[in-house]
């Protein structure tokens, strides 16, 4: 059995304002929560103002406006605006300068855990696939320099288009996934009282388990979780054209948002 490893200051890196309510409002609003109660340390960093169109400003006060929504506190929350990484459908992100420019934040945090987009970037975005690799690089070169547990990186699935856009099926999917996790779980302490019969120090385990220890990678939002999302993206006024209606209605990471652990070496 592994030993439970459990994050204690997780780090969520966004590239766009509105990211954070169209990708990630399932975590952000799980995370939030947790993080209000003191039980986990909870920050986000939005790595541009998204600029593209000279609206920086404007977007800077929506991303404000939408933590609120989703319950970032303002002293857990920063927008970058660095001249090397600005919002630009074409143009890929130096590693180099992300690790640089997400390296404070994470010594002063103290982060065990980062949260992003997976090499696809979700909707193939070139900024989104950059943050990727620069955490990636980020983490390998803290590995060299400290004493410490290694950092650890997870992100969030890329699921194919079709799927992408079945958003209300994806809970019933999610679901599905986290009750078989649970019903695994259970036979697996019914084993256990089983055999303690014979061996009773089977109960008493080498490594004590953390209620959180093996929790599933996936944050599932009900319909609340959905309203504050749909509430977050509205304040991103200057994004709202028809598509992203489309988007918010038939979006899976508006509900359902699936981590994956990536090594720090992996492509
Ligand atoms: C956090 O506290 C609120 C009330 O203060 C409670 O409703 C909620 O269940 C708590 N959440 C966790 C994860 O402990
Ligand atoms: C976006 O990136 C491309 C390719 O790197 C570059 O040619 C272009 O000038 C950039 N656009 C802006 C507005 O900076």
């Amino acid at each position: 059995m592994q030993p439970a490893v459990v994050a204690k200051n997780i780090l969520l890196v966004t590239a766009h304002p509105d990211d954070e309510a169209m990708f990630f409002a399932p975590t952000i609003l799980n995370l939030a929560e947790k993080a209000s109660n003191e039980s986990i340390g909870f920050a986000v960093v939005c790595l541009s103002n998204g600029n593209a169109e000279g609206l920086g400003e404007t977007r800077t006060s929506e991303l404000e406006k939408s933590f609120d929504v989703l319950g970032v506190v303002k002293s857990r929350r920063w927008i970058v605006d660095h001249p090397e990484l600005q919002d630009n459908m074409t143009a890929d992100w130096d590693r180099i300068i992300i690790a640089k420019v997400l390296e404070p934040y994470v010594l002063d945090l103290d982060i065990d855990t980062i949260l992003t987009f997976d090499s696809q970037g979700i909707s193939s975005h070139p900024n989104h696939k950059s943050i990727h690799r620069g955490v990636q690089t980020l983490i390998q070169n803290l590995g060299e320099t400290s004493s410490k547990q290694p950092r650890r990186l997870y992100t969030l699935v890329s699921s194919s288009l079709a799927y992408k856009y079945i958003s209300i099926l994806s809970v019933t999917f999610g679901k599905v996934d986290v009750y078989g996790y649970r019903w695994m779980q259970m036979l697996e302490n019914y084993i256990i009282e089983v055999l303690a019969i014979w061996y009773p120090e089977i109960m008493t385990p080498a490594i004590p388990r953390h209620p959180d220890g093996h929790a599933m990678p996936e944050f599932i939002s009900g319909i609340e979780g959905y309203a504050k999302a749909l509430e977050a993206m509205k304040m991103h006024d200057s994004q709202l054209v028809w598509f992203r209606w489309l988007y918010v209605a038939f979006s899976k990471y508006m509900w359902v948002n699936s981590w994956v652990q990536v090594s720090a070496d992996a492509q």
